[in-house]
């Protein structure tokens, strides 16, 4: 027997099926890297030592591990597997370590910025079913960097939010909102996953975006971002967030983006 079908054959007792398929297929994929690259010990080393200092990195504030993950692609190739848009839905995308929840709510119309720099901005749209019916009193999440990149809760002496907002729909599927324009913003980056980006010759920018996070009984929750047009970071972002349909004009001082939620 091969080490690989030795290694495999170990998960073979397993009670859970489904943790054994997933051990086996990395178990395989891992083995076959290995023998594809031929790694060197040191290099074997270097990656322990890599994924040692991302660990260390983590606390409650920084999850170094899923920035690796974002930088890897595989937080949206995991995103791409579990939100197919079915042909009508909005287009999903990463998370980011910068939503919080339980933000303050505020009513149509209203300006979040709550004192954030930047060039106001007013934002409107509909959220809608595939069917392309109103969906009323979707509670919709909003954060957003304002015009020098950063988040309210990068601010270490801000203990307020921010440019961050809980908004409802009205009976025709409408929300709207004033802020700020957002600015495109590094990730964080000195920390393992901005050696990571150094040695690939990666930089470590986002392009401009607000986030979205829309929930509504009987439908599966989004999780977005509308990119602003013309962003030269639009082809480049450093978590390979951006889909084409989530790219939105602005049109001077105003920004109008219609959601679609896939039924749950
Ligand atoms: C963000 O858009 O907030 C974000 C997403 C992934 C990594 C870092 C930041
Ligand atoms: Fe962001």
């Amino acid at each position: 027997m091969t080490l690989t079908d030795q290694v495999v054959a170990s998960f073979g007792g397993a009670a859970s099926p489904r943790f054994a398929e997933i051990m086996t297929s990395l178990v395989r994929h891992l083995h076959a890297f290995i023998g594809e690259v031929r790694l060197t010990e040191a290099e074997w080393a270097a990656a322990i030592d890599f994924l040692t200092r991302t660990g260390q990195q983590c606390d409650d504030r920084r999850q170094e591990f899923i920035l690796l993950s974002d930088v890897l692609g595989a937080s949206m190739a995991v995103i791409d597997v579990n939100h197919p848009t079915g042909g009508t839905a909005t287009e999903s995308t990463v998370l980011g370590p910068f939503f919080v929840p339980g933000a303050p709510e505020f009513a149509a119309g209203e300006d979040i910025s709550a004192g954030a720099p930047g060039t106001p901005c007013h934002f409107s749209g509909t959220v809608r079913s595939p069917a392309g019916d109103p969906v009323p009193d979707a509670e919709i999440d909003v954060w957003q960097s304002d015009e020098t990149g950063h988040y309210d809760v990068q601010y270490p002496d801000l203990d307020q939010p921010r440019g961050r907002a809980r908004l409802r729909t009205d009976a025709s599927g409408a929300y709207s909102f004033s802020s700020v324009r957002p600015e495109s913003y590094p990730i964080p980056h000195d920390g393992p996953v901005g050696d990571l980006l150094k040695a690939a010759g990666r930089g470590p920018m986002r392009p401009a975006h607000i986030h979205f996070k829309i929930t509504a009984p009987g439908f599966r929750t989004l999780v977005t971002h509308i990119f602003v047009a013309g962003d030269p970071h639009l082809g480049s972002d450093a978590v390979f967030g951006v889909k084409d349909a989530l790219i939105t004009g602005f049109d001077g001082d105003r920004a109008s983006f219609d959601f679609t939620l896939a039924r749950s």
